[in-house]
């Protein structure tokens, strides 16, 4: 691959992954799509709920929809105790065990970002018993340096804050890269490098890329915008639950990192028609990219709640595998996401074939 384009698509996804965006909070995940979208779509709207659409027109008034969510799990300041300290509530689905002891990020009336450190009280003092079990989430702290609740709150910070648990963006190596909130920020990546990839080229159906808000709160965005949109075909864009990791046997591996991108056949928001799948398969093939199909029944998607707008629509859901989903950091390889875009990009320039019934 060209250094200039291989250069872009790190900063790309550095941007990404960095961006601040809790389920419901997504202003920066979109602004900065926004900026990377508008030269290759024919339209940008942004809905109520704040779901960004570009519009590609085709041949065709008949619509294809691309869905990436642009929304991460994070936290919520849900109280400020009198001493400073700070308790907060889980926004998507958190293991509790792997949250302490970690710095957060917490975004402040004014837009600012403050830093503090999940607390917890030392193992010193702890009984062999306290050792033995796993903090609750109701049990953590955070602790931003302040001594009392009027500091917190001449700091920008309200009951509603929004906070993530932060980590930058890092390449491992020539094949890895490791970052925060990959699900799914290397889905709307994905998304932006084929609008790129298609933006001389004219297609047959209408395209609408969605960057959607709050899938990870149940796939709220994707509903509304899929309603608005009426795709005839829809594709989910995801990084999703690799597990190829020591101490996890074959049958609870969903995906496997290096294999290309997965495949849905089935999870626990939709079963995917068989035709739509093999459909994708047979794309694969004839573009010469390798893919996995995506062990059921695993997570949920975006897809689930397109499914079923209107009077239906034929949607399915191609991934990026990424290890150590739904924690402060995930790693990814180049690769995975290079043949994800190939693919997805195929399928935009064809998906009307499956409509020639
Ligand atoms: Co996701």
């Amino acid at each position: 691959m060209a250094r200039e384009r291989e250069e872009r698509r790190l900063a790309r996804l550095r941007a990404l992954s960095e961006a601040f965006g809790v389920a419901g909070f997504e202003d920066e995940v979109r602004a900065l799509i926004r900026r990377e979208v508008e030269p290759y779509v024919d339209e940008v709207r942004v809905d109520a709920l704040g779901n960004l659409m570009a519009i590609k027109r085709g041949r065709s008034s008949k619509t294809l929809m691309l869905d990436a969510h642009m929304d991460e799990i994070g936290f919520m300041v849900s109280s400020i105790e009198e001493e400073g300290f700070l308790r907060v509530a889980p926004i998507g689905g958190w293991d509790a065990r792997i949250v302490p002891s970690h710095a957060m990020t917490i975004k402040t009336q004014t837009g600012q970002k403050l830093k503090g450190a999940i607390g917890t009280p030392p193992p010193h003092i702890l009984t062999p018993e306290e050792r033995d079990k796993p903090f609750k989430l109701e049990e953590l702290f955070v602790d931003v340096g302040a001594t009392s609740r009027e500091e917190v709150e001449r700091l920008g910070v309200r009951i509603g804050s929004p906070a993530v648990i932060a980590y930058p963006f890092e390449r491992l190596n020539e094949r890895c890269v490791m970052g925060k909130a990959l699900d799914d920020r290397v889905g709307c990546a994905v998304l932006v490098e084929v609008l790129e990839a298609l933006e001389d080229e004219a297609l047959e159906l209408t395209l609408v890329a969605n960057f959607a808000v709050c899938e990870e709160v149940g796939l709220r965005g994707a509903r509304t915008a899929a309603f608005q949109i009426e795709p005839a075909v829809a594709l989910a864009l995801e990084g999703t639950v690799a597990a190829d990791v020591p101490g996890v046997p074959p049958t609870r591996r969903p995906t496997a990192l290096g294999k290309g991108p997965a495949i849905t056949v089935m999870d626990r928001s939709l079963i995917a028609p068989p035709r739509l799948v093999e459909f994708l398969a047979r794309l694969a093939q004839e573009e010469g990219v390798p893919y996995q199909y995506k062990v059921p029944p695993f997570g949920a998607t975006d897809a689930g709640a397109i499914q079923q707008t209107k009077g239906g629509a034929l949607a399915g859901v191609l991934s990026v595998p990424c290890r150590y989903i739904h924690s402060p950091v995930s790693v990814m390889r180049l690769d995975d996401f290079e043949n994800a875009v190939r693919l997805t990009a195929a399928f935009a320039r064809r998906a009307h074939e499956l409509l020639e019934l």
